[in-house]
């Protein structure tokens, strides 16, 4: 049995254990019973099978998440799978780094934007969409929960390498990312966090004059310039 399968298999129990009292209750309450099951919790059956169920990262772990990150103020994160937005916005909180996060599953999105919105805080972003055709040229570090689909495979590494600049930073959350050892993996909490370094060198990074906001990047020995369609794309810093 797939992941998936079994996070599906694990909802439908959920469902099913919540819908019961339906069928016990009289038929008009029975009804409104089931009927407020099926509004409610029906969407987490879609959720789970078109993407990694949501899980928030327990708030006693944002401390070290935030420390394996490394952020500075005039850097840029992003959470790849944002869920609700809590974690995005604790650690532009934290470290005042511009914040992103991707979030594929619209209510969650929804409910992320709502967040950032009542937070006050700026240079904290959300977008809907799929991980793997975010534009992650201009960020310095990632944070993934690897429940979602894939994290764990060559195929996902190939995709960090070719998004993300020279030596950016990646912490996943429990699952190790890919065959190699991480370069830390720190064990003190309540799962292991992996934090990666990815290779080459991190090109110099210089604020335009004036802006204060966006970032051009100096080109370094190896590095394809981005193209001009691909820096209009990009998450913006
Ligand atoms: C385990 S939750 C983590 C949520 C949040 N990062 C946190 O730590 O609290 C994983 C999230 O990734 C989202 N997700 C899974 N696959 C995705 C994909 N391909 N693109 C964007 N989001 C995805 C899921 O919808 C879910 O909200």
């Amino acid at each position: 049995m797939t992941a998936r399968q079994r996070d599906l298999l694990q909802t439908l129990v959920v469902l099913g254990v919540l819908a019961t009292p339906g069928w016990l209750l009289p038929p008009t309450w029975g009804l409104a019973w089931l009927a407020a099951v099926a509004v409610l919790a029906g969407p987490s059956v879609w959720l789970t099978w078109s993407h990694a169920p949501f899980v928030v990262t327990p708030a006693s772990e944002v401390e070290r998440i935030v420390t394996a990150l490394r952020l500075s103020p005039d850097e840029s994160f992003c959470d790849l799978g944002a869920g609700d937005g809590q974690l995005l916005v604790e650690i532009r909180r934290r470290t005042g780094a511009r914040c992103h996060g991707i979030e594929a599953t619209p209510l969650l999105y929804a409910v992320a934007r709502m967040r950032i919105a009542a937070s006050g805080l700026d240079r904290a972003t959300v977008q809907l969409g799929d991980l793997y055709r975010a534009d992650l040229s201009e960020v310095d570090a990632v944070y993934v929960w690897g429940t979602a689909y894939g994290v764990g495979t060559e195929a996902f590494r190939q995709f960090l390498e070719q998004a993300l600049p020279p030596g950016a930073r990646v912490v996943s959350y429990h699952t190790p990312l890919w065959g190699e050892p991480a370069q830390h993996t720190d064990t003190r909490g309540l799962r292991p966090l992996h934090v990666y370094i990815l290779p080459g060198t991190r090109p110099t990074e210089q604020r335009e004059p004036g802006t204060g906001a966006e970032l051009s990047r100096v080109e370094v020995a190896g590095v394809e310039p981005a193209s001009e369609a691909t820096q209009s794309k990009r998450l913006r810093v």
